[in-house]
């Protein structure tokens, strides 16, 4: 944390875009701004890319029209997200110093003409970049319409792992002060192998393109270094800011399926408010469960606090192999269940539909169409029915269940050489994250190291890299009396990416009560089949139990007989263990079961099935609760609740009927909570 944190505060719930002008001429600045006013939005990012527009020649500076626009917005009483405009480095810079533009692993450069093209470590980048955010911050640091400063863009999207030499000498610098000594260094790398010992500091380089396997611990500092080195980088325009500013300050963070290299625990602390950009990836099977995983998973970056959703879109994207339009009512749901996870903002790229760029058949608030378009009209729509939920905002959500979630994991689980390249950290995740979802039940994620003890039950996903310490905070609650499902390729090494022996789960293994000798990863495709009558996949290990039960053993497949299921009491609590990855009906069974046995109930009693719906209930300090219900399914569904709904202004007197694909916030009566709650969860 660089300075005490700044709250951002807004009247309500925001409603917002991404506005990029420069790219139209001032009589449609006009039209924007009316139409903005008739949608109801309230917060505009600006300035995102515009470091060529306000300085077209190196120190020479231009705010006539950024000055214009901010004044209109104001004047339509339109609070400004303010871009530091360093997203992209003009053509001036990169033609003048060629030096800046990042490289890729093979050693090859990658030229200015997209974005982002520069190194995070090159000091004369950040030099050039920090002239501009001073300039920014001062000429703006003070004007009433400024709310909140949007530092860069998606730090790292493009330019997270630079190979450059520049890049080598801050490498270098960041294992110094990690590890000290060069002894040290090849001990943590286990350069031991493959005679990659290193003898001087200079020798060593990122893992750039080799000829057989690179070597995995240098390729995990490589992932901390380039972590490290862009929050560095969003530190150093803060510090330009904050003596010029007192608005507070944050960055968009990528928490999204397919963007991997930020390790978000280490920068959240940074941020005044946690923003999120999220969009739904449609070669998942499952893209909104995905969502509703990415938006717990900035909830708990924002540990429990109210966080924005600083873009996602209204339809397609552009940047998927198949960019699917959303259904109608898709765009409403889609953001109240970010809305109900917790975010006080729902913003997008972008207002207006480009019609040059790269990005012109990326989806607008106001598509090509115009306005007389449906997309608008729902827009409109989202826009009003936010408004109506307004004195949600500030309220948080509460869970009863974590999930355990590390990016450390994630970088090393899917190391380049492993037992199955069928399956990934993500994998896990997810499949664990639906089975809980599918129950209705509030999911908090946290980091590995977390305080548990709030919860109920603990689940951890594939947690491949786990400090002793952290497992200990894992294994000690169980001890204590929680339950816990930990799940294959758990505890399988250490903070060095260094193996645990004695039998896998490492540091969970006394918890677990199971001895691992061997991964039997099963071909895709093929379903292995257990004695409980259920199947999995992908995965399997051959171990025997010590102390555990076996719940179920494989039935055939290359671990036939063998624990597949297992559930160790462990001090006053029980470790739950899955030795392959169920299939989804299985997975659902399974943590349903668990879930009862650790009383964690559904967050409202449901008529059928919970799966297709989202079930989460956000609270205020007061004790008002309100209750999200989105509702992904075609058919009508029936949820016990008792208030008033907020969209549709109705009572509800026990329950609530929502239509096949519509949402709805029932503002509950105090006192009723309580007896809305199913006992158990469901089977
Ligand atoms: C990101 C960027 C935006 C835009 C969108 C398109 O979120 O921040 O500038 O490129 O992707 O989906």
């Amino acid at each position: 944390m660089t300075a005490p944190a700044r709250e951002f505060t807004h009247d309500g719930i925001a409603f917002g875009c991404d506005y990029n002008p420069e790219q139209w001429s001032p009589d449609v600045w006009d039209e924007d701004i009316a139409l903005m006013g008739e949608a109801g939005v309230d917060l505009v990012a600006l300035n995102i890319f515009g470091w060529s527009h306000l300085e077209p020649r190196p120190g020479e500076y231009d705010f006539a029209r950024l000055d214009d626009v901010i004044d209109r917005l104001h004047r339509a009483g339109i609070r400004v997200n303010l871009g530091t405009a360093t997203a992209s480095p003009p053509a001036w810079l990169t033609r003048r110093h060629p030096e800046i533009l990042p490289m890729a692993a093979d050693g090859t450069r990658r030229f200015p003409g997209g974005r982002q093209a520069y190194c995070p470590s090159s000091p004369v980048f950040r030099d050039a970049a920090l002239k501009l955010v001073a300039a920014v911050a001062e000429r703006y640091g003070s004007h009433p319409a400024v709310a909140l400063w949007h530092v860069s863009n998606e730090l790292g999207c493009h330019n997270a792992l630079c190979y450059c030499d520049e890049s080598a000498r801050a490498f270098r610098e960041w294992l110094q002060a990690r590890y000290g000594t060069l002894d040290a260094l090849n001990q943590a790398w286990g350069t031991a192998f493959w005679s990659q010992t290193y003898g001087e500091w200079g020798e060593i380089l990122p893992p750039r393109a080799t000829l057989s396997a690179a070597n995995p611990g240098q390729a995990l500092d490589f992932h901390r270094f380039s972590s490290d080195q862009l929050l560095d980088y969003y530190r150093a325009e803060v510090e330009v800011i904050r003596p010029r500013s007192a608005v507070p300050i944050t960055t968009n963070f990528m928490v999204t399926a397919h963007i991997e290299n930020l390790d978000y625990w280490t920068w959240a602390g940074d941020m005044d408010i946690v923003a999120n950009d999220h969009y739904l990836d449609n070669r998942l099977g499952d893209p909104t469960t995905e969502l509703a995983f990415a938006a717990d998973l900035t909830r708990g970056l924002s540990r429990g606090e109210p966080w924005l959703l600083m873009e996602h879109s209204t339809g397609a994207v552009n940047w998927q192999p198949l960019n699917l339009a959303k259904e109608p009512g898709e765009l409403l749901r889609n953001s109240l269940t970010h809305v109900a996870r917790g975010a006080d903002g729902v913003c997008f790229f972008q207002w207006r539909a480009s019609v040059q760029g790269s990005e012109k058949f990326h989806s607008a608030m106001l598509p090509h169409a115009g306005t007389d378009s449906a997309l608008w009209r729902e827009v409109i729509g989202l826009g009003a029915t936010l408004d109506r939920l307004d004195e949600v905002a500030g309220s948080r959500v509460v869970a009863d269940v974590a999930m355990v979630f590390s990016w450390e994991s994630w970088w090393t689980a899917n190391t380049e050489s492993r037992p199955s390249q069928s399956i990934s950290y993500l994998d896990q995740v997810h499949a664990a994250y639906d089975a809980l979802h599918a129950h209705g039940c509030a999911i908090d994620i946290v980091r590995p190291g977390a305080d548990l003890s709030a919860y109920s039950l603990v689940v951890v996903p594939g947690l491949h890299l786990v400090s002793e310490a952290d497992a200990a905070t894992i294994t000690d609650w169980i001890h204590a009396g929680g339950t816990a499902l930990i799940t294959f390729n758990s505890g399988i090494v250490d903070e060095q990416d260094s193996v645990y022996t004695g039998g896998y789960t490492g540091p969970f293994r006394d918890a677990l009560g199971l001895h691992i000798e061997e991964f039997a990863p099963v071909v895709p495709g093929v379903e292995v089949s257990l004695s409980d009558g259920t199947s999995g996949r992908l995965w399997s290990e051959r171990s025997r139990a010590t102390t555990a039960e076996v719940v179920a053993t494989f039935v055939d497949g290359p671990s036939a007989g063998l624990p597949a299921l297992t559930r160790n009491t462990f001090g006053t609590g029980a470790a739950w263990y899955t030795a392959t990855l169920p299939t989804r009906d299985a997975y659902r069974g399974l943590l349903s079961r668990i879930a009862r046995e650790a009383g964690v109930r559904a967050v409202a009693e449901t008529e059928g099935d919970p799966a297709s719906l989202e079930l989460v209930r956000r609270r205020h300090d007061d004790g008002t609760t309100y209750l999200f219900v989105v509702n992904h399914g075609a058919d009508a569904a029936e949820v016990t609740a008792r208030g008033r709904e907020l969209i549709t202004d109705e009572g509800v007197a026990g329950v609530l009927v929502v239509p096949g694909g519509a949402v709805r916030v029932v503002k509950e009566t105090t006192g009723d909570v309580a007896g809305i709650h199913r006992e158990e969860v469901a089977e």
